[in-house]
């Protein structure tokens, strides 16, 4: 018997099948570390550039010489040849480029037109001719439709997906020589020129996409950053293509090249914020400077140990027991006069947290003292927690990003002690002056320069606009292409 409210279940539960169904796909992509997004903008540019190229291209193109027959009444058959061509003016009329949404992108030219130069020759039993010739090409167009995709496996790839030209008008005229007898029987040789070029522009076409895709399958999936790290650079999930722009996201992760260890928090999903101001929107998450850290600090790199001679002159604590007398009492009656080292590391990976308008930058450290007696290895004497924070700020430094911290918080606490128990508070209150006055600026001068982001050989960043937003550093940036 029919049953209204089974069927109505059982449809609910169709509706809930394809919402998990749907859900399964958006969580089974992996969230991104990097997020870059090409806008309108940027891809108009990048059409004028191309143009240009294509432009100069074309006035350097070799065109093949062309050679048949041709059978000539009371003549007879007539060895004719078209040689050397050059392509004397070309005007590549209008172009316009866009996104076609989740699919690649599109491309019209044209009307355009060209005109080329060149040789002909006739050879017939009689007749040996030539001179020069003119062929004039116009209402050519031209449509082409590249595909953009991912494949499923950390890359771009672009293919050919239609492409179709038309050639409106074909002239050619002949100089010299006998040619008004051979204006005559072009017509044979219109076809023939129209066809080939045709079949041509096509085919350079889907030459050009080809060799773009071999150049991006060798892009390598990371890049080397430094001895300990390197950055994984793979696309984790299919380009999202709209009318308005394409966005691409990358994983973004810094790995150790002899552990290749996963950080193990997943980055937290981001959006970009949409506009059409500038061609180029990067979204860097906090992800990716977290798993550089946890790089550097799994490697042992975030340490450092210092003795008296690596101690600025004019510092008032030297690194002798003698100098300790007032912050750690027991210390200079175990070891009189006896020179110490001090150990700096990481306690914990350092944390970076990007909270509207700011950097919040977490250092849990440690310093571990040392007394080097004269002729016995170093023996430890305390261990202090270290905690700094930071507060960070980021801006555009001329084509560089650049950085500058704040102190924020700086507390020592004693973790371990094998002279006795101290207070930490006179160590910690000289120590907090330190880090304002002296290793902060010095930090911060550093940081003023900034860092370069990876580009394109021969291109440059212009007007960026760098944002710190909740979890990411938003970079909105120009392009421009040129030596
Ligand atoms: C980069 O990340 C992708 C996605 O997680 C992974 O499949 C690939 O193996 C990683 N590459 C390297 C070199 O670790
Ligand atoms: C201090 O450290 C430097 C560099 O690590 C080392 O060359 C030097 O010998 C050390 N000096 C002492 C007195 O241990
Ligand atoms: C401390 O030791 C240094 C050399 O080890 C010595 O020259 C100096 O006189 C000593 N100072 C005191 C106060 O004992
Ligand atoms: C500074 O750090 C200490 C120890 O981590 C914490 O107790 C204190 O609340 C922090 N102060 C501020 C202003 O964040």
């Amino acid at each position: 018997m029919f049953n209204p409210s089974h069927s109505r279940a059982r449809r609910s539960l169709k509706m809930l099948w394809v919402l998990v169904m749907l859900l399964g796909i958006r969580t089974e992509a992996l969230a991104p570390g990097i997020k870059a997004e090409i806008t309108l903008k940027g891809l108009d540019y990048g059409k004028e550039v191309g143009m240009e190229f294509l432009n100069s291209a074309l006035l350097k193109l070799s065109i093949p010489d062309l050679k048949g027959s041709y059978s000539i009444p009371l003549v007879g058959p007539v060895e004719w040849a078209m040689t050397g061509f050059q392509v004397k003016a070309l005007n590549l009329g209008e172009s316009l480029i866009a996104f076609v949404p989740n699919s690649g992108l599109k491309l019209s030219m044209g009307p355009a037109e060209a005109e080329v130069d060149g040789h002909w020759s006739v050879v017939a039993s009689l007749i040996r001719d030539s001179g020069t010739l003119s062929l004039n090409v116009r209402d050519v167009t031209l449509a082409v439709q590249v595909g953009v995709h991912w494949n499923g496996a950390g890359r771009l790839v672009v293919s050919s997906e239609g492409c179709s030209s038309h050639i409106g008008r074909l002239e050619v005229t002949f100089h010299g020589g006998a040619s008004w007898l051979y204006n005559i029987f072009f017509e044979v040789l219109e076809d023939l020129i129209r066809k080939q070029l045709n079949s041509k522009l096509c085919e350079s076409i889907g030459n050009a996409v080809q060799t773009l895709e071999r150049t991006l399958q060798t892009i390598p999936e990371s890049r080397h950053i430094s001895p300990l790290a390197d950055l994984n650079c793979s696309l984790v999930a299919a380009p999202l293509i709209m009318e308005q722009s394409i966005e691409l996201d990358f994983k973004g992760e810094f790995y150790s090249p002899a552990s290749h260890k996963e950080f193990p928090v997943p980055p937290a999903p981001f959006s970009l914020w949409k506009q059409n101001d500038h061609m180029l929107l990067l979204g860097v998450s906090d992800f990716v400077a977290n798993s550089a850290a946890f790089v550097y600090y799994q490697a042992g790199a975030l340490s450092r140990t210092f003795n008296d001679s690596q101690i600025p002159k004019w510092f008032p604590i030297r690194l002798n027991t003698k100098n300790f007398k007032n912050f750690v009492p027991e210390l200079q009656k175990r070891f009189p006069n006896t020179t110490m080292a001090l150990k700096i590391f990481a306690r914990l990976p350092p944390r970076l947290q990007s909270q509207s308008g700011a950097l919040k930058v977490v250092l849990p450290g440690a310093l571990q003292a040392f007394v080097l007696p004269k002729g016995n290895s170093a023996v430890p004497v305390f261990l202090l927690d270290m905690d700094t924070e930071a507060s960070g700020q980021v801006f555009a430094s001329g084509k560089n990003i650049g950085a500058s911290l704040k102190l924020t918080n700086f507390s020592l606490t004693l973790a371990h002690s094998d002279v006795g128990p101290f207070q930490v508070d006179k160590l910690e209150m000289l120590m907090n002056v330190a880090l304002k006055l002296v290793i902060l600026p010095k930090i911060n001068r550093k940081l003023k320069n900034g860092f370069p982001l990876p580009t394109l050989p021969k291109a440059s960043l212009q007007d960026m606009v760098i944002n710190i937003e909740e979890g990411f550093l938003a970079i909105a940036t120009d392009v421009h292409y040129g030596a």
